[in-house]
């Protein structure tokens, strides 16, 4: 089965990080790990370095990372050109799976794309079995991500 991987979490579950640079580091250390198709919930309050990480996951996936930008307001953002198809939503905004669902959500989980939801919490029951949550917190500059079991 080409997606067996997918059964298996990846093995660290926390991640201290006293600066920016260091929170990019973990994702890009995190972006060695996949092997394509993992979905990445990432959870945390605004500032939690939700962001900063996934700026780290894509250059750690050879995508343009400095194209990397919270996409709020854009809700998708596509990096088919890395080594693995990358895909960055943002639910912040999102009202409803209803706009979910408008938004092709499952073509974009497809295959071996790597996606990382920013908020992927506001609607658990969309995301697949497979999900791995991230969760985000802060403590002054420092932040602490933790896998979830
Ligand atoms: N250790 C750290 N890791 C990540 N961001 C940090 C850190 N310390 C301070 N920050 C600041 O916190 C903010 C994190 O923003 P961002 O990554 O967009 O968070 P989110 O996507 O969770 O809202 C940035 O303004 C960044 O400069
Ligand atoms: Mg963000």
């Amino acid at each position: 089965m080409a997606n067996a991987h997918l059964e298996n979490p990846i093995p660290t579950t926390e991640w201290f990080c006293e600066s920016v640079a260091k929170t990019r580091e973990a994702g890009c250390q995190l972006a060695g790990l996949l092997r394509g198709g993992e979905v990445l919930s990432l959870e945390g309050p605004l500032g939690a370095g939700k962001t900063t990480f996934v700026q780290g996951l894509a250059e750690g996936l050879g995508c343009r990372a400095e194209e990397v930008s919270s996409p709020t307001f854009t809700l998708v953002h596509e990096y088919p050109d890395g080594h693995l198809p990358f895909v960055h939503l943002d639910l912040y905004r999102l009202e409803s799976p209803k706009e979910l669902a408008a938004l092709g959500f499952d073509d974009l989980l497809s295959g071996s794309t790597i996606a990382a939801i920013e908020w992927g919490d506001k609607f658990p029951e969309a995301l697949p079995p497979h999900t791995q949550r991230l969760v985000f917190s802060m403590d002054g500059d420092a932040r602490k991500i933790r896998r979830l079991p």
